[in-house]
Order: C-alpha cells, then sequence, then structure tokens
C-alpha cells in the first residue's frame, strides 16, 4: 500500500472555525487498509499525528509540526435486521447528516434529533454528540478502528467506549490512540418520538402526531435559527460543555440567582445551561479581535473574520473569568486544543 504523502498542506478547509494553520504532512486515507499500513510506514515514524474527521471540533492554535490524516472512510449499509431493529454501519468518513438524512430516506427513523450536526460519522462517538434530547450514544453498537502506533484493529462496544455527556473512552485514556474507520448503529424497529425539548416542541405546535421526518425538519429549523453556519462564519458549536454542580451547590446558587436555567440529571446533580451564564455576564455579541460570542447563541464562539486559534482561546479565558467571578462555575471547553 503506497499512501501519497502531501507537504505544507493547509488545513483552512478542514477545520470548522476556517483558521489558516498547516500541518506540515497529510495523507489521506480512504480506506481500512491505508490505515493499518500508517503504522508501518518509515516516512512518518516518530511524527506527531492528527487524526481529522471534518474538523468540527477543533481549535487549531497553531500549525502542526506532524502529519495530518484526513479520514475519507465511506459506504453506508444495513448489516443486519431482525424484528426489533436494524444494524447500519458507516465509514468514519461519510458526512454525519449526509447519514442522518439517508437512514431515514431508507424508512429506518432513531436519529432525526441529531440533523444538522456538523462533522463526521466517525467523529460523532469521540465526544457523543448529541442534540434536542437524544446522544448518538443511545443509538450505538459498536466500532471499529486502528490502533495508530501498532495497526492493529480493534472493535469497541458501548461499554468500552465509556460514553458520557460529550464525552467517552477517546476523549480521555484513548485520546489520540486510534483512528475509527467505521461505527454501527442499532435503530429500533419500535420508533418513538423525542420531542420535548422546548425549541423543538415550539417548531412542531402544528403537528398533532409528529413522524421522524416532522422532527428531522423542526430539529433542521431550530438549529439554521439559532446556530450559525460554519461555511458563513467558522465556529466549532458549543464552546464549552453545561456544567453540571450538585443540587447543594444548585440552591445556593438559584437563592443569588432565581432565574438559571437548570436541568435536573437522574444522579440528583443539576446542569446549568452555559449559554445564560454567558449571555448574563453580558458576552452575547462581544469579542477580542476576529474572535466573538454568536449574537444568538452565546455557547457558540465564532470566528468573523481573520481570527486565530488563540484569539479564540483567548476570548474563552475572559468568558470564563467572568462567569466563575460572578457564578462560582468553572466552565471547561468542549472542543478539542491543538
Ligand atoms: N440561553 C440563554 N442565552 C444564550 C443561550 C442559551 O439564555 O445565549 C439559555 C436559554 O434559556 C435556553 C438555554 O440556555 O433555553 C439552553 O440553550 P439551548 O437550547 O440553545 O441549548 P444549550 O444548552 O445551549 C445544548 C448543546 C447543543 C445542542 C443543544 C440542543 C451542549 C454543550 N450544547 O446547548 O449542542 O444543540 O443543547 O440540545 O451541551 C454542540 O455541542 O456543539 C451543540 C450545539
Amino acid at each position: 500500500m503506497s499512501l501519497q504523502l502531501l507537504s505544507d498542506f493547509s488545513l483552512l478547509v478542514h477545520n470548522t472555525f476556517g483558521f489558516d494553520a498547516r500541518a506540515r504532512h497529510a495523507m489521506h486515507i480512504d480506506s481500512v487498509d491505508a490505515a493499518v499500513a500508517l503504522a508501518t510506514d518509515p516516512r512518518i515514524a516518530n511524527m506527531p499525528q492528527l487524526v481529522l474527521g471534518g474538523g468540527s471540533n477543533i481549535v487549531l492554535t497553531r500549525d502542526f509540526d506532524g502529519v495530518a490524516l484526513i479520514v475519507g472512510i465511506t459506504g453506508k449499509r444495513v448489516i443486519d435486521e431482525d424484528d426489533d431493529a436494524w444494524l447500519i454501519e458507516a465509514g468514519a468518513g461519510e458526512n454525519w447528516h449526509g447519514f442522518v438524512a439517508w437512514t431515514l430516506a431508507h424508512g429506518m427513523p432513531g436519529l432525526e434529533n441529531l440533523a444538522l450536526i456538523p462533522g463526521t460519522v466517525g467523529a460523532a462517538p469521540i465526544q457523543n454528540i448529541g442534540a434536542y434530547g437524544l446522544e448518538m450514544g443511545e443509538r450505538f453498537e459498536r466500532l471499529s478502528a486502528v490502533e495508530l502506533a501498532t495497526g492493529e484493529r480493534a472493535d469497541f462496544d458501548r461499554a468500552a467506549c465509556a460514553f458520557g455527556y460529550r464525552d467517552s473512552f477517546f476523549k480521555r485514556a484513548g485520546r489520540g490512540r486510534f483512528m475509527i474507520t467505521s461505527v454501527v448503529f442499532r435503530l429500533p424497529k419500535a420508533w418513538t418520538p423525542r420531542a420535548d425539548y422546548a425549541d423543538v416542541a415550539r417548531a412542531l405546535e402544528a403537528a398533532a402526531k409528529p413522524d421522524a421526518k416532522a422532527i428531522f425538519d423542526a430539529v433542521v429549523a431550530v438549529r439554521r435559527a439559532k446556530l450559525p453556519d460554519w461555511t458563513v462564519l467558522g465556529n466549532a458549536g458549543s464552546f464549552f460543555k453545561n456544567p453540571v454542580v450538585s443540587a447543594t451547590a444548585f440552591e445556593t446558587l438559584k437563592q443569588r440567582e432565581p432565574g438559571v436555567v437548570s436541568y435536573s440529571q437522574a444522579d440528583g446533580q443539576v446542569k446549568l445551561a452555559a449559554g445564560w451564564l454567558i449571555d448574563q455576564c453580558g458576552w452575547k455579541g462581544r469579542g477580542i479581535g476576529g474572535a466573538a460570542v454568536h449574537d444568538r447563541q452565546a455557547l457558540v464562539l465564532v470566528n468573523r473574520g481573520g481570527a486565530t486559534g488563540a484569539q479564540v482561546l483567548e476570548l474563552a479565558e475572559a468568558i470564563k473569568r467572568d462567569v466563575l467571578a460572578r457564578f462560582g462555575v468553572d466552565l471547561e471547553m468542549e472542543p478539542v486544543c491543538l
């Protein structure tokens, strides 16, 4: 297997913030065999490696002195079906939204709440993408990956992925070690709508009994209204996680800030809307240089033109300081930072 090694490679179109960073080298990985071959390729031995899908969850703060591995493994198919569910496999390089639309077009609902999320199928398990009342982990069966250092293939079931809120094994102990090559989803045939999320419920008001396509359309409409289109205004979606605090900490905060937007968790803790906290600190629409807080969703930082990753981080630090000072809450950054 001989792969083309590209040099002085622009990452501009490979990160949704639209930062003009460069990689010393890059390779397009379009098959599992190509992924396996990386470990024994003498040209990149001992070189730092960066696996890139759609680049929708990364902040490039500098040029990358290594090899960027651009995953382009495609393919989507039903691999098994029983009375209860469809098992569907998709290549890691498939566009996520395109995949969701394909499942619906083929009469297999279940992923509609996750419509229009930027990025690829292979990136979805890393941060366990979630939106409008559904997390990907709930529809996940297993994934296949290649360990970069050894070229060994490995399968991960749901337990091995250790999914949490915007979290998985691949953001922790597995960070940077694997290239995910394909993902298998289990879509139950007994479909029930998830339409409780306030914005989605409002968009669905006219529909008496919404089907999956109606929910898909509602989610697309809500996202288009609130979240910036990265092809127009660079961004990486929510820049911070919604912080989770103890019930006691929440009660104390609530007394001081009765308007705080919160969601009770099954374990008794309370999740706070970070967008609200940031908004209350007056950050909406404000910025530093080309980096700014989106004017319709304070949780999203945008590149309004010519921003650098360093400016975005500087802005993020200023926001964190204000939120900590006012609410005593420490915000955690969500995207991966290079
Ligand atoms: N809010 C404000 N001001 C703002 C933004 C939000 O007051 O500027 C308040 C509003 O009251 C709103 C509440 O915060 O009702 C929650 O806002 P929203 O419904 O927009 O959701 P979110 O909690 O800010 C999360 C996810 C999004 C996901 C939506 C819908 C995280 C970090 N973000 O945002 O995910 O689309 O819920 O489920 O959990 C992403 O991860 O990139 C992402 C966009």
